[in-house]
């Protein structure tokens, strides 16, 4: 993929439904009382592989467009074939929690990238609760035996996941007793959110411990997923980066645990508002407008600094916060990240090197990045590493940049997000 520079954003966008979401009301539709409907299902790579697995494991499934009917069921059937998780974590980790309680075995596998991806932390939970599964040094693929009665768990994250919440949470709704997860900081919540939407209730205290009682039976409906957030970042990034954007991104997911970017950006000065906040089965739901340019022309010490517990709720965003930050004077620092090195990709050690090789001057940490700005960065070379959120990151920067940048492999976006370079071009004035 060539890119050269934008002049500016303009437009207003609707973005397809969020990925998180999506994977996690597909699988509540297939674990619900009668029919559920999803409206605006994910076009990502991603939320096809959860959908193709639940076929595979016997759920009537009906996809037309953008919507998807599920008759819910809560014996699935052994599938004939391993499972295909494709390139997708959420995926493998969350089905994961639901194979631990249905009485067959079945065999869960992955891309080359998947593959490499670390399940011990879903493996011990899981097991704990009474399943047995076995895994190539604690990598995909994943042998799963359940069994109905798995037993409730109190559990402390070592690292906070939301995957991993979520494989325990959907395992418990199995449990006859109470299950409850711990977490150091706060991990995007929408398991706990729909469960509480599709009437399991959830609570989360103060301290972040989420507990659930079961076994409970979630009750299914309709539920129209919101825009994905994840996605919009990349366009306010841009609309920031370049003065004189106007850009609205409407029917976008606003939940707090996935919009502390926005917040970052605004301590650094951009011009960014939501507003018409609704909620849809508990995820609030708005528009977000973006106008180009900084207001303030230095940035604090303090707000430089990442704090570790925004790291959770910022942590698909940290590659592209990292290409924003090579603009603002002071740059910025991200520490205890290191599980950015188990994504798609070694996000870290991907984002430094596309970083440096656009002129941009980086210190990479074994747990972070100190990135200094602002420097004007110059087109590139550059490798998408297969990561979708780096090369959609870089896509970003190139609009900034002088002179052409090539990424290779940029097609990986399809993984989240097939219709990014075709929204990009059409708010993207040359
Ligand atoms: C996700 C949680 C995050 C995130 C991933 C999606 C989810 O992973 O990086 O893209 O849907 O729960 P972790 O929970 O492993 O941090």
């Amino acid at each position: 993929m060539k890119l050269t520079r934008s002049k500016r954003i303009a437009g207003t966008l609707l973005l397809p439904g969020d990925k998180s979401i999506s994977h996690r009301a597909a699988l509540i539709a297939a674990l619900a009382k009668g029919t559920s409907q999803i409206t605006n299902y994910s076009t990502a790579l991603d939320c096809s592989s959860t959908l193709s697995c639940l076929q595979q494991l016997g759920l009537e499934l009906n996809r037309s467009g953008n919507v998807v009917e599920i008759v819910g069921r809560s014996d699935w059937q052994q599938p004939a074939a391993p499972l295909d998780c494709g390139n997708s974590g959420s995926t493998i980790r969350i089905i994961s929690g639901i194979l631990a309680r249905q009485p067959f075995s079945s065999v869960l596998t992955g891309d080359e990238s998947l593959s490499s991806r670390p399940m011990g932390r879903i493996i011990k939970p899981l097991e704990l609760m009474g399943a047995k599964i076995e895994s190539h040094d604690g990598k995909p693929p994943l042998t799963i035996s359940g069994l109905r009665d798995i037993v409730p768990i109190t559990y402390e994250l070592p690292v906070a996941s939301a995957q991993v919440k979520s494989a325990i949470l959907f395992a418990g709704l199995g449990a006859a007793g109470r299950t409850q997860v711990k977490e150091s900081s706060l991990s995007r919540d929408h398991t706990e959110r729909l469960f509480n939407g599709f009437g399991v209730n959830v609570t989360t205290s103060e301290d972040l411990t989420v507990t659930l009682d079961g076994p409970a039976q979630l009750v299914g409906g309709e539920i129209t997923i919101p825009g994905d957030i994840s996605s919009a970042a990349y366009f306010v990034a841009a609309a920031m980066l370049l003065p004189g954007s106007e850009l609205a991104i409407e029917k976008v997911g606003l939940n707090p645990t996935r919009a502390e970017f926005l917040s970052v950006l605004n301590s650094w000065g951009a011009q960014i508002s939501t507003s018409s906040v609704r909620y849809e089965r508990n995820e609030p739901i708005g528009t977000i407008e973006v106008r180009g340019g900084r207001t303030n022309s230095a940035v604090s010490e303090a707000d430089k600094r990442i704090q570790r517990s925004q790291i959770p709720s910022l942590i698909d965003e940290l590659p592209l916060l990292a290409v924003v930050g090579s603009q603002v004077p002071g740059g910025i620092e991200i520490r205890d990240a290191s599980e950015l090195r188990h994504k798609e990709s070694d996000r870290l050690r991907a984002t430094a090197i596309n970083l440096r090789q656009m002129g941009a001057e980086v210190e990479e940490h074994e747990d972070g990045l100190t990135v200094f700005g602002p420097t004007q960065l110059r087109g590139a070379s550059l490798d998408s590493f297969g990561d979708h959120r780096i090369a959609m990151a870089f896509t970003i920067a190139a609009l900034i940049a002088d002179g052409e940048t090539e990424i290779a492999g940029a097609e990986c976006v399809n993984i989240s997000f097939p219709e990014f370079f075709d929204l990009l071009n059409s708010v993207s004035v040359k």
